[in-house]
């Protein structure tokens, strides 16, 4: 069954048209991932599928109520496309003012008038979730990144969204924190929930992904199975990104090669229309700088 279908998505940021036609299906229980290089438009083209930006050509469905044409969607298509999905950020934007179960509440009680008792429950259970529980009072800049990244992974879960987006959630960590968080996303895919994920973590998409799809320069190059496009791309382009890579036939979570990745990440652009996104800067927080990761 698909869970969300996006046909020739068209993006433009002015004069320059960064996405070009891109064409995704993604069924329901499905991880997608995305990787390419920096610039491609893989940051823009998530976005867009939760309207952060608005696409200009296209059209999508997602789960069994979304039918739109990109350009002309309507309040209530609007409503339930930022109903059913929820993103997981580069920079975790999360509230620095809040605690870390306040801020996997906050989307509950403001957007969604949850009672404040239930959403403490479903808080409390997703930050247990991603073993976070023993650190739900404390505040964002008492957390590592890696922890902090957690927190943010346990807001979006907190919302049950249909479609659940990553934007390279490892890429801003330290090395050593990745893990517990890589960890985590292999959970929260092995309960089954539908992910897009955009990531330089190629172990990892090889590992979790039922779908890999390479973008460059705005278009898809191609899409496959993970042993489809790591072991026979078909494509030169793919072939030449993949070489910055090490990838090996063991289990453990590799990193770019010399711990160098080729996509230097695009600043956040912050968007005014999110309930979910904080947008004061968290681009260069030192919070995660030394800060020791421990595993409950
Ligand atoms: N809000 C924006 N205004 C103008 N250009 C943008 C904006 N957001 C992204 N871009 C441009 O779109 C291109 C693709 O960016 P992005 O989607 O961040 O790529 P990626 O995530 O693959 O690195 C880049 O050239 C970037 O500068
Ligand atoms: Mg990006």
């Amino acid at each position: 069954m698909i869970q969300a279908q996006v046909l020739g998505l068209r993006k433009r940021f002015g004069d320059n048209e960064i996405l070009k036609g891109v064409s995704l299906n993604v069924d329901k229980g499905e991880v997608v991932c995305i990787i390419g290089p920096s610039g491609s438009g893989k940051t823009t083209f998530l976005r867009c599928l939760n309207l952060l930006e608005e696409p200009d050509e296209g059209s999508y469905a997602l789960g069994e109520n979304v039918r739109c044409d990109f350009g002309h969607v309507g309040a209530n298509q609007r409503r339930m496309i930022a109903r059913q999905t929820a993103m997981v950020f580069q920079s975790y934007e999360l509230f620095h003012h809040m605690t870390a179960v306040q801020n996997v509440m906050e989307g509950l009680i403001t957007p969604r008038k949850m009672p404040r008792a239930k959403a403490k429950k479903i808080a409390t259970d997703m930050l247990e979730r991603v073993g976070m529980a023993d650190k739900a009072d404390m505040y964002p800049a008492q957390l590592s990144g890696g922890q902090q990244q957690r927190v943010g992974i346990a807001r979006a879960m907190a919302l049950s969204p249909d479609l659940l987006l990553f934007d390279e959630p490892t890429s801003a960590l330290d090395p050593e924190l990745v893990g517990d968080v890589l960890k985590v996303m292999r959970d929260v895919a092995d309960s089954g929930q539908t992910m897009v994920v955009v990531t330089h973590e190629m172990q990892f998409a090889k590992e979790v992904a039922d779908q890999v799809v390479f973008m460059a320069g705005g278009v898809v190059v191609e899409s496959g199975k993970p042993a489809d496009i790591f072991e026979h791309p078909q494509k030169d382009a793919t072939c030449r990104f993949l070489s910055n890579f090490d990838l090996d036939a063991s289990d453990s979570e590799a990193t770019p090669s010399d711990g160098d990745s080729p996509d230097v990440p695009a600043p956040e652009v912050p968007s005014l229309d999110t309930p979910l996104l904080n947008t004061s800067s968290t681009d260069t927080d030192p919070s995660d700088a030394d800060s020791p990761e421990s595993q409950s």
